[in-house]
């Protein structure tokens, strides 16, 4: 589907994507690419990250791979440097990389449950951390004035209670606390905007296969307010809209981008 959007509202933008080289992650890596930011992909499988970048290159977008484990402080240090390095300056971070898988509390280990915490919040947190010195105002390659955008990829499943997913509602709920912290501290001291967006079902990722087999796919449509599973372009404009100038005052706020359905009940 063609973009509402024109496509120079991310000129001379450096984004830096963690989990940025598939599923969601990696449509809105193309998009900002479309839109004319260059992009820094972030995973730890260096096949994926090598085709992802080959398939941005392809289309025109100036891109890089960056091998790295956001659980490692070093390597989140090194992406940062890296993107800089190559294109100068960091204006967007992404924070996409995440672990899931079901489980029930009985059968977690509190190392499981750590090892998503690790991955989604810990890792989120470190990236902006590493992340500051660039993107705040006066930052290298930056005015005195304009701070740079952290965007949090989050989920909507501890907005109530999701079955076999103790493990990442609480990593997730720990993402927007984060965000709600970051932007009102680094909005008021650096001017840097720090929002999320929590997807709901979306066709075509990993989250969608783990988390719901074809038949479950069926009853979910029949649930969903809008009747549809959503696809990753929805999630890249909702991203699209925070990046550019359209969303310069947004700060804080997490869009849910479901169809509506975390609200979803019953007709009595
Ligand atoms: C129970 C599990 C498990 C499983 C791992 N563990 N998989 N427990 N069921 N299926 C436990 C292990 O037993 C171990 O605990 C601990 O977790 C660490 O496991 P490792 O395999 O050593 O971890 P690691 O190799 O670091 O892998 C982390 C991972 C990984 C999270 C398990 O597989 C991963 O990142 N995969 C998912 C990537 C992904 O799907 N991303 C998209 C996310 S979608 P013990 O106690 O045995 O040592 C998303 C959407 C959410 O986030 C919202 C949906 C609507």
């Amino acid at each position: 589907m063609d973009s509402p959007f024109r496509v120079d509202i991310l000129n001379g933008k450096v984004a830096l994507l963690t989990g940025g080289g598939s599923g969601i992650g990696f449509e809105i890596t193309t998009q900002f690419g479309k839109h004319g930011a260059a992009v820094a992909v972030m995973g730890r499988r260096r096949q994926v990250l090598d085709a992802a970048v080959s398939a941005l290159q392809s289309q025109g977008i100036r891109a890089i791979g960056i091998e790295g484990d956001v659980r490692k402080r070093e390597d989140a240090a090194r992406a940062v440097e890296t993107t800089v390095q190559h294109f100068g300056r960091l204006d967007i971070l992404v924070n996409g990389a995440a672990g899931n898988f079901l489980a029930s509390p009985e059968d977690l280990s509190p190392n499981g449950f750590r090892t998503v915490i690790d991955i989604d919040s810990v890792g989120t947190y470190t990236m902006c951390h590493e992340a500051l010195k660039y993107l705040k105002k006066g930052g290298p390659g930056r005015d005195s004035s304009t701070g740079g955008l952290i965007l949090n990829i989050s989920a909507t499943l501890h907005y109530t209670a999701s079955w076999y997913q103790i493990h990442v509602s609480a990593a997730k709920a720990a993402v927007d606390s984060i965000t709600r912290s970051l932007a009102l501290e680094w909005g008021t001291d650096y001017d840097i905007r720090v929002n999320g967006i929590a997807p709901g079902p979306i066709e075509g990722t990993p989250g969608l296969r783990k988390l719901a087999p074809e038949e479950m796919k069926v009853k979910l449509r029949e649930v969903i307010p809008l009747f549809k599973i959503g696809e990753r372009w929805d999630i890249a404009m909702a991203a699209l809209y925070l990046a550019s100038d359209a969303g310069k005052y947004v700060n804080g706020t997490t869009m849910v981008v479901d169809g509506g359905l975390w609200l979803s009940q019953p007709r009595h």
